[in-house]
């Protein structure tokens, strides 16, 4: 018998889960004649203050891309650049971000990243694995196929086992198999430097997500720009394959 779906719950004016794209980096810095790099560098500055409206707004789940598993076919010099840089600001921001009850966590090919960034990368979630004001999500060698094809190959090692029948698969257990299990579905996500893609990021987990793509760089992105998308988010009606009148009949 098919799952009787639950009942529309009213909408909340803050997205839950929102993810961002950060693009733009590139563009900024040349616009400024400066190294790719600096680009890289100047996006620091706008993803705390991200971390910081939205811990203080009741966003529970920020989720950030920080490099896909196509960002491996950059020039290994910004490829070592961007490592070095998560690394440095891992250890940097780890202490304030455990203070202010931000719990971290990374998604991704694990097995990619350099043995340094790896276990600076365990040891934070460990620091900061009871938080739980709202979770900071970084997506590093992470891509949405990536993550679909991991899952499937799990799935079918557990068949192939006899631990698990083919009709038991269905979409819960699908997602229990994501690197994103732990994660709620997107409500919104954001893409900065104009371009309107989603670009492998967490495609199983947007499949019902609001979008909103924004002409900022990501090192001009700003609390204001965040006020914008969250104020086109607050009115959007989301159906989920429902009618209009039963979404409003459920938010009386
Ligand atoms: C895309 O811009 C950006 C990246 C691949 C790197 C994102 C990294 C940061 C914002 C640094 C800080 C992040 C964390 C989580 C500490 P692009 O290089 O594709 O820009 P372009 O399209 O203008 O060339």
């Amino acid at each position: 018998m098919a799952a009787v779906p639950a009942d529309p719950q009213p909408q909340s004016p803050v997205p839950n889960h929102l993810a961002i794209i950060m693009d733009g980096n590139g563009r900024w810095a040349r616009q400024r004649a400066l190294p790719r790099a600096s680009g890289h560098k100047a996006g620091i500055k706008p993803v705390r203050a991200t971390v910081e409206y939205c811990a203080a707004h009741g966003v529970g789940q920020l989720t950030l891309f920080a490099f896909s598993s196509e960002n491996w076919k950059r020039p290994p010099e910004e490829v070592r650049g961007l490592m070095r840089l998560f690394l440095e600001a891992l250890d940097r921001e780890v202490d304030e971000l455990d203070r202010n009850g931000i719990r971290l966590a990374f998604i991704g090919d694990r097995g990619k990243l350099s043995p340094g960034l790896d276990a600076a990368a365990r040891r934070a979630e460990r620091r900061t694995a009871r938080n739980s004001r709202m979770q900071l999500t970084i997506a590093v060698a992470y891509g949405g196929r990536w993550d679909i094809v991991q899952a499937a190959r799990k799935l079918a090692g557990e068949v192939a086992i006899g631990a698990l029948e083919p009709s038991a698969i269905n979409e819960a257990r699908f997602a229990r198999a994501l690197e994103t299990a732990e994660l709620p579905p997107v409500d919104l996500l954001i893409r900065t430097g104009g371009e309107q893609r989603i670009s492998n990021f967490l495609i199983w987990d947007m499949a019902y997500s609001e979008l909103y793509f924004s002409d900022v760089l990501w090192p001009a992105f700003d609390t204001a720009e965040l006020e914008r998308a969250f104020a086109l988010y607050a009115q959007r009606q989301r159906r989920f394959g429902r009618t209009g009148e039963q979404i409003e009949a459920a938010n009386c």
